[in-house]
């Protein structure tokens, strides 16, 4: 297929296969009704109807550095930010359109604000752009699939020019990538239908994308959404197949491959409760035990999570959310080593947990406790150099008694005398293989 690549991107996604633990923000006017960012699809709300929330927008304690901090101190590499959602509200200046957060009484370019405090930390940036949009005049209507007039008889005869639209819908990200620096990511969502990349006009825009930041790495969904894979799974990359896979709400039960059967990257994103804009009654969050364990089962499967905090209409990050972050950022104090940056282990999984590799390092993360010794599964003790637990960096010894004996190919090591873990949630067990 067309103008593909592979040094080039295999150097453009090197940072991208360490970084392994991204943020996803979802903010936009929709954080005001806090019923999720489909609602004017999901309520059929019309363009005058969503209208007082552009005017209503304060955002009051919008401070993108507070967002920043907790997301460093959380072990996130990257952020994906909203620039603009399938509503067609813009969080940054475009001069192609007034509905944008600088014309509301809030004010302020939200994607410029956020991508420097996030680059100030040393976060690398993603921006999101919904090739979808509600608001504007030439996206159809009646009909669509998810428009929120699609069934609306008063729509049935509503002219409009696709082309207009996707004039203006390059130019936005062509803004985008000119006028706000560096991007490390550019996340489009998404193709369906006959919508698909053809009809966005896919390749003239990636074309001139990389023309202005060759380095700045895509997604799949100019050619899918978390429906469907892409080219890239049919290993015939071209310019719109994207730089990974997105699934959605799932880690794959295998990682991703294509039909090669060579690993591809991917990068699953995923909520925190389960909207991804702010929903002010939507208590069902995940555990921090359970992000922990499913970034860890991600990246020993080769893949990324991208992790959604939805900022409520004022501009904080709900206290659920944060608390979450909190308890990541307690793991990750001692642990961080064992996710970031690292990948598959050549090894099976073992049946206690996950492993996870950088180098001559293994990483065996403990889930389950343990009767007796932990076996190092698929080491014998001779490539073995020496052991550590994570968390305070103590030596463990490699067992050989009359029990382990019976296992001459594994290598076993002590925890502790209790069969209760030291970390409950993940408990890491280093090990320097020879
Ligand atoms: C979706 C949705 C959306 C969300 C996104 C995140 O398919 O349309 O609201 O932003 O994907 O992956």
């Amino acid at each position: 297929m067309e103008n593909f690549d592979l040094s080039a991107y295999q150097a453009r996604t090197a940072w991208y296969q360490k970084a392994r633990f991204g943020l996803f923000i979802h903010w936009g006017l929709y954080a005001i009704p806090a019923r999720g960012e489909w609602l004017r699809s999901n309520e059929r709300i019309s363009k005058e109807d969503y209208r007082p929330y552009f005017q209503e927008f304060t955002a009051a304690n919008f401070e993108p550095g507070l967002w920043a901090k907790k997301a460093k101190a959380a072990g996130f590499q990257y952020v994906v930010f909203t620039a603009k959602h399938h509503d067609g509200f813009c969080l940054f200046d475009s001069a192609y359109t007034d509905f944008k957060s600088t014309k509301t009484p809030f004010g302020r370019d939200a994607v410029a604000e956020v991508l420097e405090a996030f680059r100030e930390v040393g976060i690398k940036v993603g921006l999101y752009y919904s090739i979808i949009d509600w608001h504007h005049d030439h996206y159809p209507h009646f009909g669509d699939r998810h428009h929120p007039m699609r069934d609306n008889p008063d729509f049935k005869d509503h002219q409009y020019d696709f082309d207009t639209y996707l004039d203006y819908m390059h130019k936005q990200v062509l803004e985008l990538v000119s006028n706000y620096g560096q991007l490390d990511i550019l996340w489009f969502d998404f193709a369906y239908d006959d919508l698909n990349a053809q009809a966005f006009k896919g390749q003239e825009l990636v074309e001139q994308v990389r023309q202005l930041q060759p380095q700045v790495i895509i997604n799949n969904r100019l050619e899918a959404s978390g429906e469907g894979f892409g080219s890239l799974i049919e290993a015939k990359p071209g310019l719109t197949s994207g730089d990974f896979v997105s699934p959605e709400q799932i880690i794959p039960p295998k990682g991703i491959f294509n039909i090669k059967g060579e690993r591809v990257l991917w990068e699953s994103c995923i909520t925190l409760n389960d909207h991804w804009g702010y929903v002010s009654n939507d208590h069902n969050f995940k555990s921090s035990k359970l992000i922990i364990r499913k970034l860890v089962e991600t990246v020993s499967k080769g893949g990324n999570l991208l992790v959604n905090v939805g900022p409520n209409a004022l501009g904080e990050i709900p206290k659920e959310s944060a608390l979450i972050l909190e308890e990541i950022a307690a793991w990750m104090k001692y642990n961080q080593e064992s996710v970031i940056a690292t990948g598959p282990a050549d090894l099976d999984k073992p049946e206690f947990g996950y492993i996870t590799q950088k180098g001559k390092a293994l990483y065996y993360h403990v889930f389950d406790e343990i009767i007796g010794y932990l076996p190092l599964s698929g080491l014998k003790p001779k490539q073995i150099e020496k052991v550590r637990l994570l968390v305070d960096g103590s030596e463990l010894l490699i067992e050989k008694n009359w029990i382990t004996n019976n296992y001459p190919d594994l290598s076993f090591v002590r925890l502790g005398s209790k069969a209760t873990l030291v970390d409950p949630v993940d408990t890491v067990v280093k090990v320097y293989t020879k």
